[in-house]
C-alpha cells in the first residue's frame, strides 16, 4: 500500500524544478538548433575554405583553367576578417559547393532564403546561379542573383526545393569572367521557429517546447570555460549584428575523438540574445552560466590572476544589464536595438561550470560580492566541481555553505544502478543549506561519455526512479536537468543525449519522455507519500512521489517500477474529496535495451488510460519496468 496525504503541503514545487540544459556539443547549435545550412558561411574557420569545394579548379579536372576561389584576410575587420575571392577565367561557369553540416536537409516544396554579400569587380560577373544538388549533381531547386555593384552589397533570393533530400549541397556557379568577392553566404529554411530570420529549427524547438522546461541553462557545460581562457565563451561577442560575431573553435572540436569534428566551430549566430529569446518562447527562466576566470580543469585549467579578474566580473554585471536594464542603459539599449525593448527578466546567473578547489572559491567570492552589491535580488548558482563525491566536492560544499551560497550545481553521469540506489540521496540534505541544482545528469549504460552508451529503457526508467527522489526533496532540490540535451546523428562527441536529430528529422529518446512526463506533471505543491507507513526508499523496486496542482486542482502520483515483473499497488489518497475516475499515463517497454530511433521514434512513448477509484483507493497494476503517472481531479 502507498499512502498519499493530499491535505498537507510539505513545500512548494519551484517552477524551475524541471528544465533544459543546452550546450553547443554534438552540433547542437551550428548544424543543429540553429537553422543555418551553410557551414563556414563567412570563411572564418581555421582553414578558411573548410566546408567549401571548387571541383573544377582541381588541376586534374578537364576544366582546370575555369577559375579559383581563395580567401583574403583584412586585419582591420577584427571579428570577421576573411572573405572569399573568386576569379573566373572563362565563361563556362566556375563553381563552388558548400557541403552543409554533414549535408543539407531539404524538403520538397519548402522555401529557402539565401543571402550573401558580394563585391563584383567592374561588374565582371553577370550572374550567380544558386542550386541545391544531390550526390549525383541533380539539381533540386535553383535561383539567380545578379550582382550589380562593384562595392560590397547584400543580395538575397528565395527558392524552392523540388525534392526531399537529406544530403543536399549548395552549388554556386558564376557566369562572366573576372573577380568577385563574397562573404556571409547564408541559407535558412523559410519555415523556422516563429518564422524568425536567423532562426531556429522548428522541429527541434517544438520538442523542447513540448517538455515545458522551467528554465533554460545556456551556453553549457565545458564550453563556458574553454580549453584556454582565450577560448572561453564570451557572451559579448555573441550579440549584435550576426556578421560581426567572431567565430571561435568549439571546445568539443575533435574532443573525445569518437567522431572527430575538425569542422566544429561556433559562429554564434545563435548567441545570448537568441538564448534569452528562446527561453522566453519556451516559458523557461533563462539561466546563463559564465566563465569565472578558470579554463576547463580537464584541459589546461588556466587561471586568470586575481588582480585581472575584473573583466570577467564586469561581463557578469553587464549581462544582467543586457537582460534586465532599461533601454537607456548601454547594454539594455543593445538588447532593445536587437528587437527586445522589454527586459528578459533574468533572475538566475551561474558563476563557473564544473570548477573546484580554493581557486574557485576565491574567485566566486569576488563575483558574489560584485553581483549582490549591484543586484541584491539576483540568485547566484555556484558549483563544487563535477561528480558530487570525494574530497574536492566536500571542500567546495563546506566553503559554499560558509558563504551561504544560494544554489549549488551538482552533476552526475553514473550507471543506471547508481540512479536507482541514489533516489534517497537528498533525503538527509540539510534543509537550511544551499539549494540543489541537479544541473547535469544522465544514466550511462557503459561508462561516462562512452561512444557505446545507449539511450536505452533501463537508463531512462532508472533516471525516473531517481527523479522521484529529486521531487520528494523539492524542499532542497529546486532545479534539475538532463544533459546533454541533443546530438546530431552523424556528428556527436558525447552519448547519451536527450534528443537526436539529423538534417531532416528529430526525435525524443525514452529519457526525453521521462523528462517530459515529470515536467508536464510537476504540480505546484509537494505532498507526502509513504509505503506501508514508511518513507519511500525504493523498497521492492518501487519508487514514488506525489504532488498536487492547485491550479488544475489535481493530485498527481508518480510511480516507477524497476522490477522485471509487474507489481500490484493500492494508492490510498486521503485529505480531499476526489473524482471517481483518474487518468493513468504509462511509459513502459519490455526490454532493458529497448530504445527510440529515427526508424521508430515513438517506440517508447506514453499511453493513456482511465482508472476507476474504489472509494479513496486507486488499485493499480504497474507493468514491469514502467513509469506511471496517476492523475485525479480534486473536488
Ligand atoms: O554534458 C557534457 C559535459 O559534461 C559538460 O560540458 C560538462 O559540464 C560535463 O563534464
Amino acid at each position: 500500500n502507498l499512502e498519499v496525504n493530499i491535505a498537507n503541503t510539505i513545500t512548494k514545487i519551484q517552477p524551475t524544478m524541471y528544465g533544459a540544459f543546452f550546450e553547443d556539443i554534438n552540433f547542437a547549435a551550428d548544424g543543429g538548433l540553429y537553422a543555418e545550412m551553410i557551414k563556414n558561411r563567412s570563411f572564418e574557420f581555421e582553414t578558411p575554405l573548410m566546408g567549401w569545394k571548387q571541383p573544377n579548379s582541381d588541376k586534374h579536372s578537364f576544366n582546370e583553367q575555369s577559375g579559383i576561389a581563395t580567401t583574403i584576410k583584412v586585419l582591420e575587420n577584427k571579428t570577421n576578417p576573411n572573405f572569399c575571392r573568386v576569379l573566373v577565367n572563362d565563361d563556362k561557369g566556375f563553381e563552388i559547393i558548400n557541403e552543409g553540416f554533414r549535408g543539407m536537409g531539404i524538403k520538397k516544396d519548402a522555401r529557402y532564403n539565401l543571402s550573401l554579400k558580394a563585391a563584383n569587380h567592374n561588374g565582371a560577373i553577370k550572374k550567380i546561379i544558386i542550386q541545391f544538388i544531390d550526390r549525383n549533381k541533380k539539381v533540386l531547386g535553383e535561383t539567380i542573383i545578379v550582382p550589380t555593384a562593384s562595392d560590397w552589397q547584400s543580395y538575397s533570393a528565395q527558392f524552392t526545393a523540388t525534392q526531399t533530400e537529406a544530403k543536399a549541397q549548395l552549388k554556386i556557379t558564376f557566369e562572366g569572367t573576372g573577380t568577385i568577392d563574397l562573404d556571409m553566404i547564408s541559407l535558412f529554411p523559410e519555415d523556422t521557429w516563429k518564422n524568425r530570420k536567423n532562426g531556429l529549427r522548428k522541429d527541434i524547438v517544438q520538442l523542447l517546447y513540448d517538455m515545458k522546461p522551467g528554465f533554460l541553462r545556456f551556453p553549457g557545460g565545458c564550453i563556458v570555460e574553454g580549453r584556454t581562457l582565450a577560448q572561453r565563451y564570451q557572451w559579448k561577442k555573441t550579440v549584435g549584428d550576426v556578421d560581426k560575431r567572431e567565430t571561435l573553435i568549439n571546445r568539443w572540436n575533435t574532443e573525445f575523438d569518437h567522431k572527430p569534428a575538425p569542422d566544429y566551430f561556433q559562429t554564434f549566430g545563435l548567441g545570448f540574445f537568441e538564448y534569452f529569446q528562446l527561453s522566453e518562447d519556451l516559458g523557461a527562466q533563462p539561466l546563463p552560466i559564465l566563465s569565472c576566470g578558470m579554463a576547463c580543469q580537464f584541459n589546461t585549467g588556466e587561471l586568470v590572476p586575481m588582480d585581472e579578474l575584473d573583466p570577467y566580473v564586469q561581463d557578469a554585471l553587464d549581462l544582467i544589464e543586457f537582460a534586465n536594464g532599461g533601454v537607456e542603459t548601454p547594454w539594455g539599449r543593445i538588447r532593445s536595438e536587437m528587437g527586445h525593448p522589454k527586459p528578459f527578466n533574468l533572475k538566475l546567473i551561474g558563476v563557473g561550470n564544473e570548477q573546484w578547489g580554493p581557486q574557485y572559491i576565491e574567485r566566486f567570492k569576488v563575483f558574489e560580492k560584485a553581483i549582490k552589491s549591484k543586484y541584491p535580488k539576483m540568485t547566484i548558482v555556484s558549483g563544487a566541481g563535477p561528480f558530487p563525491e570525494g574530497d574536492y566536492f566536500d571542500y567546495g560544499m563546506q566553503e559554499l555553505k560558509k558563504l551561504n551560497a544560494e544554489i549549488v550545481d551538482e552533476h552526475y553521469y553514473k550507471n543506471p544502478l547508481w540512479f536507482r540506489e541514489n533516489a534517497t540521496r537528498y533525503d538527509k540534505y540539510d534543509r537550511k543549506g544551499p539549494k540543489v541544482f541537479a544541473g547535469e545528469y544522465a544514466a550511462q549504460s557503459v561508462a561516462i561519455a562512452s561512444p557505446d552508451n545507449k539511450n536505452n529503457w533501463e537508463c531512462a526508467f532508472s533516471e525516473a526512479a531517481f527523479m522521484t527522489g529529486l521531487e520528494r526533496n523539492a524542499e532542497v532540490v529546486n532545479l534539475t536537468s538532463y544533459a546533454p540535451l541533443m546530438a546530431h546523428e552523424e556528428a556527436w562527441q558525447w552519448t547519451p543525449d536527450l534528443l537526436w536529430f539529423n538534417n531532416l528529422e528529430a526525435y525524443g529518446s525514452a529519457n526525453y519522455y521521462v523528462q517530459k512526463l515529470f515536467s508536464t506533471n510537476k504540480g505546484t505543491d509537494l505532498i507526502a507519500i509513504t509505503k506501508d507507513g514508511k518513507p519511500i526508499t525504493g523498497q521492492n523496486n518501487l519508487f514514488a512521489s506525489a504532488v498536487k496542482d492547485v491550479n488544475t486542482k489535481e493530485v498527481i502520483v508518480k510511480l516507477v517500477n524497476t522490477a522485471a515483473t509487474a507489481q500490484e499497488v493500492n494508492v490510498d489518497l486521503k485529505g480531499s474529496k476526489l473524482a471517481s475516475k483518474g487518468t493513468v499515463i504509462t511509459l513502459t517497454s519490455p526490454n532493458l535495451q529497448d530504445e527510440n530511433s529515427f526508424a521508430n521514434p515513438k517506440k517508447i512513448s506514453p499511453t493513456q488510460s482511465e482508472l476507476k477509484l474504489k472509494g479513496e483507493t486507486a488499485k493499480m497494476s504497474l507493468p514491469a519496468y514502467s513509469v506511471t503517472v496517476l492523475k485525479i481531479m480534486l473536488k
